[in-house]
């Protein structure tokens, strides 16, 4: 089996202490950065811009995880190329011609990823699967960290990896929201490959600990 990954989702770090918080993520077994962007416009939140994902982009030494919350991806497909994104991540919700979208992703290099609201079906994803490289299931309302985990993701992630089987795609599947140490095995179980973790990791006495605890779950 694919080692399951953990991706520490930044929105939670103390941005007073960006780097020393980054350098936590390089010495742990986490694989991956998880950046989260958001515009205010397609959730009631701002996080940060391009100046910050640059700054964060000098210190990580792993694979830049970004997922884009904002209306018009395409339009910064190109600048989130030049600033180091692995993963690309746009919203269904946010695309009118996905799979345009996903080729220009992947023509700047990267990995192209689309994001599911709670309330957006798998289902509709079924003719573009196999253009896309990761599938992230929002397990929260998209806009905020420390929320609770929704119930209903476990069904839902179930269908989609049955939908990857189906059309035999090497699509990965990520869970982003309210991800703790309680839902971690079970999501694995339910067919997920990549678990963001934010406040359940950065609000921990022992962060790096906690990051070891997620993985050993996702992998056992
Ligand atoms: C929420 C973001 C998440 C967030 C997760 O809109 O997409 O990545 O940082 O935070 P937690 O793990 O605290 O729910
Ligand atoms: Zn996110």
């Amino acid at each position: 089996m694919k080692e399951k990954i953990i991706a520490p989702s930044l929105l939670a770090a103390d941005f007073g202490n960006l780097q020393r918080d980054i350098e936590m993520v390089n010495q742990s077994e986490a694989q991956w950065f998880h950046v989260d962007i958001m515009d205010g416009v397609f959730v009631p939140n701002i996080s940060f811009g391009m100046p910050v994902v640059s700054a964060i982009k000098q210190h990580a030494k792993k694979t830049m995880d970004v997922h884009l919350m904002i209306t018009n991806p395409d339009q910064y497909i190109s600048t989130f190329a030049k600033l180091g994104a692995t993963n690309l991540t746009v919203h269904y919700e946010a695309c009118s011609h996905l799979h345009r979208t996903l080729q220009s992703i992947k023509n700047e290099g990267m990995k192209a990823g689309v994001a599911l609201n709670p309330h957006t079906p798998v289902d509709l994803l079924k003719e573009v699967i196999k253009d896309i490289d990761i599938v992230l299931v929002m397990s929260v309302n998209p806009g905020f960290g420390g929320q609770s985990f929704i119930q209903h993701t476990y069904d839902k992630v179930m269908r989609l990896k049955q939908l990857i089987i189906d059309q035999n795609a090497d699509t990965l599947i990520e869970i982003d929201g309210g991800v703790t140490t309680e839902n971690a095995a079970k999501l694995i179980k339910a067919g997920a490959d990549v678990l963001v973790a934010g406040s359940f990791v950065f609000k921990a006495e022992n962060q790096t600990q906690t990051i070891k605890d997620l993985k050993t779950l996702a992998n056992a």
